[in-house]
């Protein structure tokens, strides 16, 4: 793989001795390379959980929203919006000086039945479904225009093998769904950046799906500022060469990469795929839950070395990468302590449960400052 030695000499030494400048912080050690944030529940954006809110005051550029922009929350009954919440993030990405992300207007999931039926339950038809459609996407992304830097607009379009999802998105639009929503995106805030986000994009069949969406949206004259490449990665998928293949793919699209949700799982695969659709459950047991009371050192320095190697190729496209986003701040805040199996002690992040930094934090931060890192 073309490049393959760049990511040889990116081999850190994790001992204890080699801990980074404690006042370094993630946006600056990548400053200049691309953008570095996090995904926010409601406690850290209110300042409810203060401790954590000056954590990403402190370290972030850019945040995200967990939820509160999601369908469900934000609009829950036919004409009922609820911007307490969302203002409110809002706000907080404004007083701290930050590139604000919306998520996510079209998706699948976390969106409330009533959208896609009538007051029989039966399926509403297309000219009921767009007109919703572009009804919610003016009011939010209107509500927050100049404001929200960015947004997903379509969340999750295609199956792992390449092809659209047969969401009730395209059972009852059709395949033009994805343009309008970007063209009602669009006109609600025409400075916005638009996104298309998804998972195990890195894998060939899916990643061609990609290449195939985006030329059809550009072809249509959508203008796609990025792809959001989820990053709900393991300890083994994907590897460097996947991820540097996908990158610079994407990257040849003429569109910017954003890395929009990234965690790394420790813990044992629950179900054989690669995935990170929120549907997926598997049942608990002991095995898959191995690290109750604390990570073995081993594992943890493992983690920091898979960071650093990621981070790596992160660097490399520093010119096509426009942030990079973890999907949470600390490992107790994780999605991943309850996906896909309820009620496990997760690792994912780079600040452990009292919200200190770990190993992985300083790998990365070391990263930054290599020769092959930032100062290049
Ligand atoms: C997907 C969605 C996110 C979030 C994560 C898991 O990746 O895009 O909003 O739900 O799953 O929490």
């Amino acid at each position: 793989m073309r490049n393959c030695s760049r990511f040889a000499v990116i081999s850190l030494a994790l001992g204890a001795a080699a801990t980074a400048p404690a006042q370094m912080t993630l946006k600056d050690a990548f400053r200049g390379a691309f953008r570095v944030g996090a995904a926010l529940n409601e406690a850290q954006f209110t300042g409810r959980d203060a401790r954590a809110a000056a954590l990403v005051a402190a370290q972030f550029n850019t945040i995200s929203p967990e939820n509160v922009l999601k369908w469900e929350r934000v609009h829950p009954r036919p004409g009922a919006y609820d911007f307490d919440l969302p203002d409110r993030y809002v706000d907080f990405g404004e007083q701290n000086h930050m590139f604000i992300v919306g998520h996510t207007l079209v998706w699948h999931s976390q969106t409330p039945r009533w959208v896609f039926e009538d007051g029989q339950g039966h399926p509403v038809d297309r000219a009921t479904l767009l007109e919703r459609m572009h009804e919610h996407i003016r009011t939010v992304v209107g509500r927050y225009k100049g404001r929200i830097g960015g947004w997903d607009v379509v969340n999750e379009a295609l199956n792992d093998d390449g092809t659209l999802r047969q969401s009730p998105w395209l059972k009852i639009i059709g395949e033009d769904y994805l343009v309008k929503a970007f063209e009602f995106a669009h006109e609600a805030d025409p400075q916005a950046e638009l996104y298309y986000n998804d998972y195990s994009i890195e894998n060939d069949a899916k990643r061609n799906g990609v290449v195939d969406l985006i030329r059809k949206l550009q072809a249509a004259g959508v203008l796609v500022a990025a792809i959001g490449v989820q990053g709900h990665d393991k300890m083994d998928w994907p590897s460097v060469e996947l991820e540097d293949a996908a990158i610079t793919t994407f990257a040849r699209l003429g569109v910017k990469v954003n890395i929009s949700e990234l965690d790394i799982d420790v813990l044992p695969r629950a179900t054989a795929q690669t995935s990170a659709d929120v549907a997926i459950t598997a049942n608990s047991q002991a095995s898959l839950n191995p690290y109750p009371n604390g990570l073995p050192d081993a594992v943890q320095q493992a983690l920091a070395q898979r960071y650093a190697d990621l981070f790596g190729v992160f660097l490399k496209h520093r010119g096509e990468i426009g942030r990079v986003t973890f999907w949470g701040v600390a490992d107790g805040d994780s999605w991943l302590n309850n996906w896909p199996v309820r009620g496990r002690t997760s690792y994912p992040l780079l600040f452990d449960r009292q919200d200190r930094p770990k190993p992985a934090f300083d790998a990365v931060i070391r990263l930054a400052g290599q020769p092959k890192g930032l100062s290049r």
